[in-house]
Formats: structure tokens, sequence, C-alpha cells
């Protein structure tokens, strides 16, 4: 495959400053050798530009930072529909989950039937109205579902993504009326009740059933909070109860067998609560699980 790097430094979305150092986390930690060893040909971007921290407002309450955030996506959405349109397999790097807003809205320019797999603890499918926090990493499912009405959403308007080929993996926290709003909606849920009792291999085969049918093209958004804190510490928003390390890289490595992924995100990194990175080691070895690293 061609892969194209695209780093986004961006911690608006999330409370905990920090993320904004994941492209480089793990860029470090080797990504690009291990891609190549993997026998693939990458090209990076390098990183997107980000307004400065030090200049930013946080004028709506429930929104936090929404110009700034908004802005990035909008480049974003541009760079990720060039790559695709030019026969490469994007690989974003965060930032937080906000980001995702700007990859989907990109991909469904060139992939409009777009399926997509969606590892995180959270559901980030609340919108202005239901978010508690007001931190838009909370709510990138929703603006791409068509579900937020206000001004985040505005850009990304003109698709969206089908939450009938949406699939949720590893949740294990929802906010209650986002919680409503997932049950009302067509998106399936895997959450660590259905890890546990199936298995990862039952639960990403039935996964990949779902993503395929009458889709042209599987996006995976990985969220590093899938995993459990215990493997995976260096991360702003840890809930007990995650993946193990061995179960997540079972489901990237099964996802790089059947060669269905078109596209992917690796998101919420944050070097600053890390341990000598090794959250961001273990993103650097999931991305390449996805793409088709094998030890032997
Ligand atoms: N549901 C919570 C909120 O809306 C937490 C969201 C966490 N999202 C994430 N991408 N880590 O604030
Ligand atoms: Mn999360
Ligand atoms: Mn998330
Ligand atoms: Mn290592």
């Amino acid at each position: 495959k061609h892969i194209r790097i695209i780093g986004v430094p961006i911690d608006y979305g999330a409370d905990r400053r920090g993320v904004d150092m994941g492209p480089s986390a793990i860029r470090y930690a080797g990504l690009h050798e291990k891609l190549r060893q993997a026998g693939h040909q990458v090209l990076d971007s390098g990183n997107l530009k980000v307004p400065v921290p030090e200049s930013r407002q946080m004028k709506h309450p429930k929104l936090k930072f929404l110009d700034e955030i908004v802005q990035v996506n909008q480049v974003l959405a541009r760079v990720v529909a060039k790559s695709v349109h030019d026969g490469e397999f994007p690989v974003v790097l965060g930032g937080d989950h906000s980001i995702a807003m700007g990859t989907i809205a990109g991909l469904l320019r060139v992939r409009p039937r777009l399926g997509m797999i969606w590892f995180d603890a959270h559901g980030d499918f609340n919108t202005e109205e239901t978010t508690p926090s007001g931190n838009v990493h909370g709510m990138p499912v929703a603006v791409a579902a068509g579900l937020s009405q206000s001004a985040l959403a505005l850009p990304f308007r003109d698709h969206f993504l089908d939450p009938a080929k949406i699939v949720y993996v590893g949740v294990r926290t929802l906010d209650p009326d986002e919680a409503e709003a997932l049950r009302q909606s067509q998106a399936t849920v895997f959450s660590m009740h259905e890890v546990d009792r199936y298995g990862m291999r039952e639960v990403m085969a039935r996964a990949m059933d779902i993503v395929t049918q009458g889709t042209d093209g599987v996006h995976l958004s990985f969220d590093i909070d899938a995993l459990d804190p215990l493997f995976a510490p260096g991360s702003g928003t840890p809930y007990s109860g995650g993946l193990t390390d061995r179960e997540a890289h079972l489901a990237l490595e099964l996802l790089a067998e059947a060669d269905i992924l078109t596209s992917m995100e690796m998101v919420e990194v944050n070097p600053i609560l890390d341990e000598h990175n090794r959250t961001g080691e273990l993103a650097a070895n999931l991305i390449a699980s996805a793409l088709g690293h094998r030890i032997i």
C-alpha cells in the first residue's frame, strides 16, 4: 500500500492538555519503519497547522474551542480527500478524537457509502445538547451521522455517515442521553460485555460483516482509551475494564488479514500522562498490526 501519514496535533477537543503531542510520540516509536517492514511505501505529510494554545478562546461552553476545531477539521478533510483520491491509504495521527470529523468528512467525499469501525471506551455520540462536558472529542460520531444541528456540523453537512454502517468495539461508558441517542440509532455497539461474552474473534467477525455490507470502503477509528489504562496509561480519559493489548492486536490483525480497511486514524495518545512513551509505542504497534505487520 501507499500509506500517507497525516499528523493533527490538536487538543482543543479534550480537557486534558497534551494529546497534541500524540503524532510525535507515535512517530518517535518507529511508525515509519514498522510500516515499511510490513511491506508498504510510506509518505509523511508532517503535521497540519494548529493555532497555538495561547491564542485560543473559549466562547461556547457546550462546544469548547468550536472555531479552532472546525478550522483544523476543514483542512484535514481536504487533505484526507486528496490522499484517498490519489489512491493512498491515509493514516491520521491525533490529536484528540474531534479530528474524526474532518477525517470522515474527507473520506465521504470519495467514498460516500463508507463503513466504519470505532474502537473506544466511549461513544463520542454526544451533541451540543447532550454533552455534559462541552468537549468536542465526545461528539464526532454524532456529527458524522448528521445528528448535530450546531455550527460544529455546518461545514460537514454535505455527506453523512450512515449509522447502520457504524460498529463500535470496546465501549464501556456512555453519558445517559448519549446512550439513549445510540439506542435510537442504527449503529451496532459491541461493548466490553460482548467482547467478554463472545470473544474478540467473534466480535470482529460480526463487525467486519456489518461494515462490508453495501459499503465502498472501511475506516478504522482507534481511540487508544479502548485499551485498559493498565496497558495504555497515556490517555486523558481512562476507564477501567478495557481491552488488553493482546485483544487489541488480535482485532487489528484480523482486520489486516481480511484486508478490508481503506483508511485509519489513531487518537488520544497523551505523552504527558504516559510512562516513557509506552502508550506511543503501543499505538505505533497497533497501527502496524492493522496494516499487516507480523513477527514471522
Ligand atoms: N462522554 C464524555 C464527554 O462527552 C467523554 C468523551 C471522551 N471522548 C474521547 N474521545 N476520549 O465528555
Ligand atoms: Mn475515548
Ligand atoms: Mn474517542
Ligand atoms: Mn516496543
